[in-house]
């Protein structure tokens, strides 16, 4: 594709911000302002202008290529705040026990979960768990995902907990798009430390990090604040340990129960918290009093595990800037797909097909802090964006679940992924 390239007749141009670079609130998050019948101009990789296709007033001559989208949408690609998208096998041997009747927790209990995708991922090479992740990350490209968080912690031991990250830091390396990197290593207690909590946190907070931060192998820290995992003083700590190292904190919390992860994470200043199925009105305060904390919703782990969904109205209604992300792993989410979270976004959370939109581009891109690369159709910032296949309206993607409404997925002004039907 060339490098000055001119889009006309999109029908509607979706999430235009003149200034892109703040979380919107919940009670703005019902606009998300867009351009009827507009043109996209980008140039090396970058939107360099817009507007409605009547004040198009640019030399055509200067284009070294012109499309016309004849009436598709365009919208910029997803942001996934929340992914664990570095395992080493798939667990559908637990899905079948719990169409059986089985729990999550009664499943974790016999030894699964958590700690049999660790025992996998242990003996997987870096290499192969490179060859996996590359490969999903290269067909979640493909439904619209235009930038990543990665996280760690199906390691649970210091060499395959930094295989997990140097695999993350190859991804970085090799796809066009931004991803950084989250140290899970508090995503469990393995085995070996069933009778030694401490001294797994130890290993953690003494071997773990260092390490990590020499080899410049991650940009955040989580942990699995809930009961039978770690609690909410164990996640001080350690998130406390990560901030020593550099390491800011995307904390998993409040997904079966509240434990006092909310406070600890704003009292740490948390870039994220996820989850938040369990979530009080009096949390809900506290974080409207932290907007620099967004707060993340994951829907499909909500559908796939038949757990409550959080409270997104309730959250909006309070002004928090909710976020919506997939959430990816082989035990509670194995799909990244955003088309899909819009979805269940307007149907089980009765969020409306633009806050939804709002959440899974702006307010999911500060959770993962590229909002000024990403997010949102503004001057200057990466051209990545989705041209919808010839629909009738915005509110068809979310209606339509589990269909793909995506004709083309553009990655820094690149052509990623086209359809073959209907081909511009
Ligand atoms: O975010 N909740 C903790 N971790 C993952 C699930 C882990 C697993 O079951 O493998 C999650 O849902
Ligand atoms: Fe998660």
């Amino acid at each position: 594709m060339s490098e000055k390239i001119l889009l006309q007749n999109i029908k509607t141009l979706w999430q235009v911000r003149e200034n892109g670079s703040n979380p919107i609130l919940g009670l703005d998050m019902k606009n998300c302002p867009h351009i009827q019948n507009a043109y996209l101009e980008i140039e090396h990789g970058k939107f360099t202008g817009y507007g409605a296709m009547d004040d198009f007033e640019g030399d055509l001559d200067s284009f070294d290529e012109i499309l016309d989208l004849k009436n598709r949408m365009v919208f910029p690609t997803f942001v996934d705040s929340h992914t664990h998208l570095t395992f080493a096998s798939t667990r559908e041997g637990e899905f079948e026990d719990r169409i059986n009747g089985l729990t999550y927790h009664e499943i974790a209990e016999k030894g699964g979960g958590i700690l049999n995708s660790a025992y996998k991922t242990q003996q997987a090479t870096e290499d192969e768990l490179y060859q996996d992740a590359s490969y999903r990350l290269e067909r979640l490209i493909q439904m619209g995902t235009g930038a990543i968080e990665i996280k760690s912690g199906y390691g649970l031991s210091v060499d395959a907990e930094l295989k997990l990250l140097r695999v993350i830091k190859r991804l970085k390396k090799e796809f066009p798009i931004p991803i950084k990197a989250t140290f899970l290593g508090a995503h469990a207690i393995p085995k070996e430390y069933k009778e030694d909590r401490e001294g797994y946190i130890d290993l953690i907070i003494q071997e773990m990090l260092p390490k990590i931060a020499e080899e410049n192998l991650a940009d955040y820290i989580d942990v699995f604040c809930e009961t039978n995992y770690f609690t909410a003083e164990e996640t001080d700590r350690i998130l406390k340990a990560g901030a020593e190292h550099g390491l800011k904190a995307k904390i998993h919390v409040n997904q079966f129960t509240s434990i006092g992860g909310i406070e600890t994470a704003v009292n740490n200043k948390a870039i994220s918290v996820d989850h938040l199925e369990e979530l009080s009105d009096e949390e809900i305060e506290v974080l409207a009093k932290h907007p620099d904390t967004i707060p993340t919703l994951l829907p499909s782990c909500s559908f796939f595990l038949q757990i409550p969904y959080g409270p997104a109205r309730k959250m909006m209604n309070s002004n928090l800037p909710v976020a919506l992300a997939t959430d990816y792993n082989p035990g509670s989410t194995p799909s990244g797909n955003m088309q899909f979270i819009w979805s269940l976004a307007c149907i089980q959370m009765k969020m409306t097909p633009q806050e939804a939109l709002n959440a899974i581009s702006v307010n999911s891109a500060a959770a993962m802090e590229v909002l000024d690369d990403v997010g949102s159709i503004t001057i200057g910032k990466r051209a990545s964006f989705i041209v919808s296949d010839e629909i009738p309206s915005l509110t068809y993607i979310p209606y339509s679940f589990g269909e793909n409404n995506i004709h083309m997925v553009f990655i820094n002004g690149i052509v990623w992924h086209q359809k073959k039907h209907g081909t511009l």
